[in-house]
Parts: C-alpha cells; structure tokens; sequence
C-alpha cells in the first residue's frame, strides 16, 4: 500500500514539475550547423538595393564607394555567411551584360514585377560582389533562365570566375576587375513554376540538366529550383526526372512565406494586431517543419544517400504593405512577433542540419521580413535583426540534437507547441536557443545536462507587446538584454522564459 502511494506520487510530481523539458547529451555530436543557414536574399525591389544598401558616391548618406555605411557595419555585426542576388522574380528578367561597364552608359529597364519603376542597372555584377567582398559574404547568384540562355548564363560564370583567358575574362578586366570572384553558390532559375517562365517541373527539370550541362567550375554548388511550400509533385517530378544525374545538382530550392491569413488578396498587417494574427501567424510558419519533412522524404527516395540537401531559398512574414507605401514595394515593419518567427524557424533549420544546407530570409533590407529598415538617412535593426545576431552562435557549430517537452500554446481551440529549441556546441561552448511563443505566460523550464556545466552568458529579446517594434526617429523599443537565470545545481537548469520571447543560453 504505502509503495503504491510512493510511485503515484512521484508520477504525480514528474506530471507537474517535468512538464516542460529539455534533455541535453551535450557529447552527442550531431552534423555541422552550416553558417549559410543564417544567409540573406537581396533583389531589385523597392529600396532593397537602391536606398537599402547602394546610394551612390555622391550621395549626402555617409557611404564607402556608394554602400551605405551604416548598413555595411550592421550587417558586418549580424554576419552574413551568404547573400542570394539579383532576384526572385526579377532575376528572369534580368540580363547581366546591362549591368556592367560605366555606370552612365548602361541602358535602363523597367522593373516589370515590382513597381515598373526605372531601373538604371548601376547596381550590377561588379557592385554586388565587391559588397560582398566588404561585407565578407559568400555570393549566391540567380541565373536567368524564364527570358535568358544558355549562352548568357555561361558567358555570366566565365565574367566572374574565369582566370582564363578569354573574350568574358577581358571584359571584366576592360571593367576594372583583374581576378575573377569566388562564387561557389549558382541558382538556375528562382521559381520556374511562377514568375521565372510558367513551366511544368518535367519541363524545367529538361532546361535545368541542359543549363547545368554548361555551368561548371570547381566546387560549385548548383541549386535547381523546387518547390512551393507543400507541393511534392513538383519536387517528385524534378527528383525522378535527375535520376541518373544527381550529381548535377547539390541543393533543392524551396519557398514558403508566412501569411498570417493565409489569403493573398489580405495578408494581415505588420503591426496592427490583435492575439488572433499573432497565433496564426505563428501556427502558420510552423507548418514549415512538416513541408521540410514532406519534401526530403520525397528526396531521399531518388537520393537514398541524402547528397542533394535542401534550400530554403526564401521564407519569412509577408504581410500587406504598409499604409502610403508604394505598390509592390513590399514595405512592412517588424515586430516581436516577427522575432518569435525568426526564431521557431531558424531553431527548425538547425534541428535538421543533416539534410538543410542553406536558408534565405527575404529580404535583408526594407523588403518583407528584413532586419533592417532605412528611410533617407535613418536606419533602424528590426527584432528580427537581434534575432541574427543572437543566433550566429551556430553558425558552423556542431548540432547537439535535444529531446523537448513542451505544453502548448492555445488559442480558441488550436494548438502549437509553446516552446521550441536547438542547441549547438561549438570550441566548448554549448549554445542553446529557445523560443515561448505563449503571448500571455512565462513558461518553466527544466533542462537537464549528462555535465556538469555552468551559465556563461544568457541574452533574451522580449518586449512589453508582440506588437512592438523599432520604429525611425524614436528610441529603440526591442533589442537584446542580459537574462539572469538560476544556476546548474546537479546537471538540472530551471529556466523561466518570459511571454513572447527568445533566448539564448550559452553554457561552459
Ligand atoms: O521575395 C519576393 C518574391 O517572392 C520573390 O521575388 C519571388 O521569388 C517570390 O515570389
């Protein structure tokens, strides 16, 4: 009788104090969290590049050779392993060759998906891979294939990789460059079932062995185009369609943005919100993890030994512009919430690092989910910005996989989980990330460690509302701050992580 009393209430004790938990075999080394991860997309659209990062030498905004310079320092600060360019959709309509030479002498063309504003071609091949020499960024170009050739983009590798000598190699010297750039990351085509040519995946899946075929250098890596969110059919069809030729390919591109509607006609907006965008908002962006999963089964039915990875090419919040701004554009602000996305998404990415090789926010300045936001000579570092930087912890570390329970987040009858989490250990430093997307508790912890490790540093970005965000002109609202947590008492951290809020705890 009274054992029986003891084993209940010792279960009793486990349902209650154990609910929430983290189990840390910190010597269980997993595989290498890459760094570009963490990478960021650029295009021609709205002040993305012109305004956002490239203002010209003459400009009154304090810049070197034409960059901003305090977005250079910014994004230096955040780290930026790779940077993905010129489109997106304008990448299908772009032509390289009106983007080199003297800059007053490039034609002008219209941006016909965003905006149909003048573009003047005076950010060009030579301006984006000397800011990514600056910035010390790997480039990641998007070749055209919707309205270009074969023999454009095979004229375009020899320009910029080429140490031959050769009609290309002496027009990039004419230009002013001698040695060629190292760009290992070449995209064939950026959403060839939409914006990038309307095909059908078989169809595509042709063009790109036939592109492929004529890309070539050492060490590149080649991305062919895949899905949309869940479409398995198309990533079905590509994989069937390379079989035999796998090896012409090193990552699968997929695209998924978080609409807090889920309706493109009324996305919902960036900043004013009530608790139902918030949760569904994140309900959505979570849904990702089970797209990864749908796309990399069907991967690694075609590729048993998993050597073509996944990229997730664009992802992040898109909602409807701002009010005032201009029409396709794609100006929204950031939020707190965009912090929660940020991180559930990123925690995600690392947990399945065996199989993810790359990931691209879009877009790394005034467009989408940007962690920056310029207006004239302003600048603001969004939460989504901190959320970058606090996480570059990862960047090349070794994933330590974790087992979590966690008690979800409610709201009128829908579900998700409260907590998600990664860890990563790196020179002996054990990194783990952790998000509470419950806007209304501080949610309990228990971590337990197989080490006796301490606490060596604890940062965490909340803020009073999920809606808050930096805004031009006004003191910085959202940023990162110390956290103090309890100390390691026999391998166990009870941790108390705040209403919406992300954090990360370092442990030696
Ligand atoms: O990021 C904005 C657009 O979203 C990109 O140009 C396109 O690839 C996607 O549809």
């Amino acid at each position: 009788m009274k054992i029986s009393l003891l084993i209940i209430s010792s279960l009793f004790i486990v349902n209650v104090f154990a609910q929430n938990t983290i189990v840390l075999n910190v010597d269980s080394v997993g595989p290498k969290i890459n760094k570009e991860i963490y990478g960021h997309f650029s295009e021609h659209l709205g002040t993305c590049i012109y305004e956002g990062i490239y203002v010209g030498k003459d400009s009154e905004i304090p810049n070197i050779n034409g960059y901003r310079k305090d977005v250079v320092e910014a994004l230096k600060e955040m780290k930026v392993p790779v940077l993905r360019w010129p489109g997106g959709c304008f990448a299908d309509t772009y032509h390289w060759k009106d983007g080199i030479g003297q800059q007053e002498d490039r034609p002008s063309i219209v941006n016909v998906f965003w905006g149909g504003v003048t573009e003047d071609n005076s950010f060009g091949t030579h301006e984006f891979l000397d800011f990514c020499e600056l910035i010390g960024t790997e480039p990641y170009l998007s070749i055209n294939v919707g309205s270009g050739s074969v023999q454009e983009a095979m004229e375009w590798v020899e320009y910029v990789t080429s140490s031959d000598e050769s009609p290309m190699t002496e027009l990039r010297k004419e230009n002013g460059r001698e040695d060629p750039w190292d760009v290992k990351f070449w995209g064939i085509g950026n959403e060839t079932w939409g914006c990038g040519g309307e095909m059908s995946p078989g169809y595509y899946a042709d063009l790109f062995r036939n592109y492929s075929a004529y890309i070539r250098g050492n060490g590149f890596q080649k991305v062919i185009c895949g899905p949309s969110a869940d479409d398995t059919h198309w990533t079905e069809t590509i994989m069937s369609k390379l079989q035999g030729k796998l090896n012409l390919t090193q990552g699968v591109s997929m695209h998924y943005y978080t609409l807090p509607t889920g309706n493109w006609g009324s996305k919902g907006s960036s900043v004013d919100f009530e608790e139902d965008m918030y949760f569904s908002t994140l309900h959505g962006t979570m849904k990702i993890e089970d797209y990864i999963n749908q796309h990399l089964a069907v991967m690694l039915k075609y590729d048993k030994e998993g050597k073509v990875k996944l990229i997730v090419d664009e992802w992040g919040t898109w909602y409807d512009q701002l009010p005032g701004t201009k029409g396709g554009f794609l100006q929204q602000q950031n939020t707190v919430r965009d912090a929660l996305v940020a991180g559930i998404n990123l925690n995600i990415f690392n947990n399945h690092a065996d199989m993810i090789s790359m990931a691209n926010i879009a877009q790394i300045v005034n467009v989408l989910q940007s962690p920056i936001l310029t207006k004239g000579k302003e600048m603001v570092k969004t939460p989504t910005y901190y959320i970058f930087k606090m996480y570059n912890v990862h960047q090349e570390a070794n994933l330590v996989p974790l087992e979590l329970q966690t008690e979800d987040y409610s709201y009128e009858g829908e579900s998700i989980p409260a907590i998600t989490a990664s860890a990563s250990e790196k020179d002996g430093v054990v990194s783990v990330t952790i998000t509470n997307a419950n806007p209304n508790k501080t949610v309990s912890i228990n971590c337990s460690l197989n080490k006796d490790l301490k606490v060596a540093d604890a940062k965490i970005l909340t803020s009073n509302s999920y809606t808050d965000y930096n805004d031009f002109g006004k003191e910085e609202k959202v940023s990162l701050s110390d956290f103090s947590t309890a100390e390691v008492r026999d391998k166990q951290l009870n941790i108390s992580i705040p209403a919406h809020s992300v954090l990360l705890l370092q442990l030696q």
